[in-house]
């Protein structure tokens, strides 16, 4: 239904009446010939020492500002009108959606749903989008029968975590949840990310359909095993294979999760040959461009001839050409640290959604001219000759 804009955001603020029932508020977006500072906001209820606050979580591509503020502060119209053009509203027994049309209007639709309420805490660690014992940590062996998180594996618990929490806040809110959504795990090893990836999708309404792929049969076996044991075999299959001669298949999500060395490149390529719309791999150890760094350009010899320097130079090296070539590809992306480093040194994450955009011929210089510097050839280039070869002529 289109109506004034002032009206619909009137409407959507009524809403707020009773604050514990929002899950989550989310704002984002931008209006026609507006730049709103913040890219998206985020709001939910916390329970503070002082009672209910709403949790503002500001994101402006690169870092997260959080700020708590009173119940009645909080004003929908005045931080939307700063320039945006969606706002979603999820309460538990309804999703509201506010879009800014072309002429200033809204369109608003609102539809029933019955959801839990949300997590209060105001504690986000400790707030985990799917409890330790949840089925599939208990079968994953990640906790014990009992649901108590195994400390052995509370690192995995908690990078798995953290990457559901980028994932949720990846997702397009404007998808249609009843469109199956095809997540591929390249690189899926015991399955713990593929299993609770899938769970958490599927909790939030997402007709999924998972593959994890790892090259180690006795890992395929043991995944099967487990998912007809969770009755999930109808939804999350593995194939046994190297990421590199997996066929062609469609996929609208890929992850990937410490895929050892080029193993994350064989990822990334796999998803830039198949189209898939929103890339996340945290890659693993780093060997393939360390190896090729024979002569440093002038200075760098400066911090190359420490051998540690030298092998996390190669690091940043490849994680950064690994973006700029997604970026000449045609995909928005970031380099995150997506778990602190306490759970992993292996903590940053590739994050790139596919827009078509052009590549820039600014980009285009600088990939060409530190490979040249460097006289590398990096394996995703190798991978992604075809594709590149249009682009970087
Ligand atoms: C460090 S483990 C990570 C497993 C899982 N993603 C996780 O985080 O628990 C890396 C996995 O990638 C698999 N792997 C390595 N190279 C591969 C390749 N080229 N193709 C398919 N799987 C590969 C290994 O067998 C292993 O299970």
């Amino acid at each position: 239904m289109i109506e004034n804009l002032d009206k619909a955001l009137a409407r959507a603020q009524e809403t707020l009446m009773k604050p514990d029932s929002i899950r989550r508020i989310c704002i984002s977006g931008k209006a026609k010939g507006k730049k709103p500072e913040q890219v998206r906001i985020d709001i939910r209820p916390v329970f503070l020492k002082a009672g209910l606050h709403w949790q503002v979580v500001s994101h402006d591509g690169k870092r997260d500002t959080t700020k708590n503020i009173a119940l009645n502060e909080l004003s929908l119209a005045k931080i939307f009108q700063v320039g945006y053009a969606n706002l979603l509203i999820e309460s538990t027994s309804q999703e509201i959606n506010l879009r800014l049309t072309k002429s200033g209007d809204a369109q608003f639709t609102s539809k029933r749903v019955e959801l839990e309420a949300a997590e209060l805490s105001h504690d986000r660690s400790k707030h985990r989008l799917l409890s330790s014992d949840d089925e599939i940590f208990i079968e994953l062996g990640i906790s014990d029968h009992n649901g108590k998180l195994k400390p052995s594996k509370s690192d995995k618990f908690i990078q798995v975590q953290e990457f559901l929490n980028i994932l949720s806040h990846s997702l397009d809110e404007k998808r249609d949840k009843s469109q199956a959504l095809r997540v591929i795990d390249l690189g899926c090893g015991h399955a713990y990310l593929t299993l609770a990836a899938h769970k958490y999708l599927s909790k939030q309404g997402y007709k999924v359909k998972t593959l994890g792929i790892d090259e180690r049969q006795d890992s395929r076996e043991r995944n099967i095993a487990l998912v007809e044991k969770l009755k999930l075999s109808e939804e999350i299959s593995f194939q046994a294979t190297k990421i590199a001669q997996l066929e062609s298949s469609k996929a609208d999500i890929a992850i990937a999760l410490h895929a050892c060395d080029t193993a994350s490149d064989d990822a990334i390529s796999w998803a830039v040959k198949n189209r898939v719309e929103m890339i996340l791999v945290a890659p693993c150890c780093h060997h393939d461009i360390q190896r090729q760094m024979k002569d440093s350009p002038a200075p760098w010899n400066i911090a190359t001839k420490h051998g540690i320097i030298n092998q996390r130079v190669g690091d940043i090296l490849t994680d950064s050409i690994r973006a700029a070539v997604l970026k000449i590809l045609g995909y928005r992306t970031d380099i995150i640290e997506f778990v602190a480093g306490e759970h992993t040194p292996r903590n940053l994450m590739i994050r790139a959604f596919k827009t078509g955009a052009q590549a820039q011929p600014g980009d285009i210089a600088e990939l060409k001219q530190i490979i040249a510097q460097w006289k590398i050839e990096p394996a995703l280039m190798v991978r992604l000759k075809d594709e590149l070869s249009v682009r970087l002529g």
